[in-house]
């Protein structure tokens, strides 16, 4: 990047805090989105170690950023040092993109508005009235089950190796939501009682992505339905062992690509105000997409 790109007099500036962030494909997407909205927003990742997280949130919020993105181990433990976090980022206890402003560090979690838009460009459905089987129950899980649960899923089943981690977060959907969810232990998918019942299945966990591009989340006998869209919300590789599988079958597939960009657009939107249209957004999905098909 030249360095005319980075500082106008105009220029915002947003952060990417994580440890690590080398790998982190969202300073090419900001990159893409400010070129063509022709808003002037810098984007930078910082390496954050675990003592300097407080200071981190209060730096970037005192220098003027216009906000920042939080990425893996933080997206948690962020929280405590946010003066609010949006109702939605409440639920999922995790919060992606905060807004920085002079009253103070305000939260959301665009992931899950990320996964629910992704899931409607490449289907064309949404994920109201649906079935749905979630496999893992980590921060990634707990975005997609929560956001499946406000957009009106009929049921949502959460498998997990560890059955206490999915339980908590059917409890906090059938508490605060609505009663639509379940929990299990990953050796339910062994039968395909579960299975065959769901319309959608999402892959959360980080089973098959790269280096380890040989592990599955399910045994490699499951048998899809060829009726079911099938998501993984791993980006690299962009077709998942997983998602080879559910073709084999026949289903429809998504994967982790649009969801990262749509919370990419959804934080873009918070920190500027700029709204993308969705010929600008058609666009830029297709940039997006054939930049990082040569990058990963
Ligand atoms: P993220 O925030 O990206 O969702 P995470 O919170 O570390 O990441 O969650 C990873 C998920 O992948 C968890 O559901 C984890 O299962 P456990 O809760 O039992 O740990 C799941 N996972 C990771 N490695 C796994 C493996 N080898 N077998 C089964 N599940 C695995």
């Amino acid at each position: 990047m030249q360095t005319e790109d980075i500082i106008t007099e105009q220029s915002q500036v947003a952060a990417l805090i994580g440890n690590p962030v080398g790998h982190s494909v969202s300073p090419q997407l900001h990159s893409l989105i400010s070129k063509s909205t022709g808003f002037p927003l810098t984007y930078l990742p910082f390496k954050v170690d675990p003592q300097d997280l407080e200071s981190a949130v209060k730096g970037i919020n005192a220098l003027g950023f216009t906000g920042f993105n939080v990425t893996i181990p933080y997206k948690c433990d962020v929280i405590k040092y946010l003066d609010g976090i949006s109702k939605e980022a409440r639920l999922i206890g995790a919060v992606n993109t905060v807004k920085c402003s002079r009253e103070g560090t305000y939260g959301y979690n665009t992931d899950a508005d990320g996964f629910a838009k992704a899931f409607q460009k490449e289907t064309g459905s949404d994920l109201k009235g649906k079935t749905i089987l979630i496999i893992g129950a980590g921060g990634a899980s707990r975005a997609v089950s929560v956001k499946a649960a406000i957009d009106g899923a009929e049921k949502i089943y959460i498998v997990n190796r560890s059955i206490e981690k999915a339980a908590s977060i059917a409890e906090i959907i059938n508490k605060n939501v609505r009663s639509c969810a379940f929990a299990y232990g990953l050796q339910e998918l062994e039968h395909d009682e579960l299975s065959s019942a769901c319309n959608v299945i999402v892959n959360t966990t980080s089973l098959g992505m790269h280096p380890n591009v040989d592990a599955l989340p399910v045994k490699k006998d499951f048998e899809f339905n060829k009726s079911q869209i099938v998501c993984d919300i791993i980006y690299n590789p962009l077709k998942t062992r997983f998602l080879k599988l559910a073709e084999e079958y026949g289903c429809v597939t998504v994967n982790g690509l649009g969801m990262l960009f749509f919370q990419g657009i959804a934080a873009y939107e918070i920190w500027t105000g700029v709204k993308c249209d969705d010929g600008l957004l058609n666009e830029l999905y297709n940039s997006f997409y054939r930049s990082i098909k040569f990058e990963l």
